[in-house]
């Protein structure tokens, strides 16, 4: 008999710090000051603020989408539901925004802003289904690219200046920029649902992908193998997404309130492609849609099954054990063969990340990795930090 794996206690979790409420509406987006115990939100309600200390309250002449905040030269771009960019310069002591120029990016309502310092770049998305990027200096715009659906995950990376879009039908493109043309590079799919984050390793090279079909995919774009790699940790739509480089780790958040943290630190394993049969991969039983075999037979036909291990369809009798796969992304117990079931060994369903309740449902996150900060946001309007070392190291 396999020896029961005994769950672990957790100990080690997030702390959290601070609860800041006040924000009539769900604040969209929000990061954390750079060494200041403040936060600059954006929000529906139209007021772009610095919260706690030091605070500022700027009330915005349109409701606010999405924000970019860069530290080294305090620039903040706020984009706004009528599809303009607006730019701030925050004082030293995060006391005062100065407005310093508007750029009309979109038709309707900016969905991501990206500021790219080293080439004085801002990329941004909209509602209007356009990618477009302006000259940081001078609000032109450079060019623009039509996206298939709207966007909803902008990365980029300076190196090789490709941009990544994940939007709302589940795609991902890859563009080249030049000063003011773009290339299409390629465009995948891999989510049943569509795209609500993207987060860009530049030293790994790979992407992860948020989505609402609840899953994470890491795309090995460097190793030009077209690996893709499923995590599968939430029961709710996974909707941000975080990396700290340093320790190779993956902060998803979403729906279900949960913060998993996976590590990126192993070896992991693409999930099998499902393989279709007519009759069961193991015992020869006939599925139900196999007429022919069932009246030869005079057998009942079984419902089809996949093994998430082997990918054999197997039927229900088959497959009637259940087990976490950590190493090919299932953190949760899946259908497995039962000759699957034998061959994996406790060692292998040892957890490759842990899981945490944030008691709300997150839209978006800030991730500080100097001090081993979150932010989270949630559908309840709180905004919460937290202290990530005990489970960030
Ligand atoms: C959007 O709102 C801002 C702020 O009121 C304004 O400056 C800008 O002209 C508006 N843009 C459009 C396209 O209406
Ligand atoms: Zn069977
Ligand atoms: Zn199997």
């Amino acid at each position: 008999m396999a020896a029961e794996v005994q769950p672990q206690p957790l100990t080690r979790k997030p702390i959290l710090l601070q609860r800041v409420e006040g924000s009539q509406e769900v604040v969209n987006m929000a990061v954390l000051v750079p060494k200041e115990e403040g936060v600059i939100s954006v929000s529906e309600d139209r007021r772009d603020s610095g919260q706690y200390w030091p605070s500022i309250y700027y009330v915005m002449p349109s409701p606010c989408s999405c924000m970019s905040f860069n530290p080294e030269t305090r620039r903040l771009s706020i984009g706004l539901d009528n599809g303009t960019i607006s730019e701030f310069i925050l004082s030293e002591d995060y006391n005062k925004m100065t407005p310093v120029k508007n750029y009309q990016a979109h038709q309707s309502r900016v969905t991501m802003i990206l500021f790219v310092l080293e080439l004085e770049w801002v990329l941004s998305t909209g509602q209007d289904k356009l990618f477009a990027w302006h000259c940081s200096e001078s609000a032109r715009r450079l060019g623009g690219y039509r996206t298939s659906a709207v966007a909803s995950g902008l990365q980029f990376d300076v190196e090789t200046r490709h941009v990544f879009i994940g939007d709302q039908s589940g795609q991902v493109t890859i563009l080249t920029l030049e000063q003011d043309t773009c290339t299409l590079v390629t465009a995948f799919r891999g989510h049943t649902g569509g795209v609500t984050a993207l987060c860009w390793d530049p030293v790994q090279r790979v992407l992860f992908s948020g989505s609402s079909d609840h899953s994470v995919i890491m795309w090995d774009i460097g190793g030009r193998k077209g690996t893709a790699i499923e995590l599968q940790g939430h029961n709710d739509k996974v909707q941000a997404l975080s990396y700290a480089q340093h320790t190779r780790q993956l902060i998803s958040c979403g729906g279900d309130g949960g913060i998993v943290v996976w590590n990126m630190d192993v070896e992991r394993q693409e999930t099998p492609e499902w393989l279709d049969s007519d009759s069961c991969q193991k015992c020869d039983q006939p599925f139900f849609w196999n007429f022919k075999q069932m009246w030869d037979s005079k057998k009942i036909g079984l419902r089809q099954h996949h093994c998430r291990k082997c990918g054999k369809a197997v039927c229900g009798k088959c497959s009637s054990k259940r087990s976490s796969i950590p190493l090919m992304g299932f953190e949760f117990e899946v259908r497995v063969c039962d000759s699957c079931h034998e061959a994996i060994t406790d060692e292998e369903r040892a957890p490759t990340a842990t899981f945490h309740d944030s008691k709300h449902n997150i839209v978006h996150v800030h991730f500080d990795p100097t001090r081993g900060w979150l932010l989270t946001s949630g559908t309840d309007k709180v905004i919460k930090l937290w202290d990530m070392t005990p489970v960030v190291s």
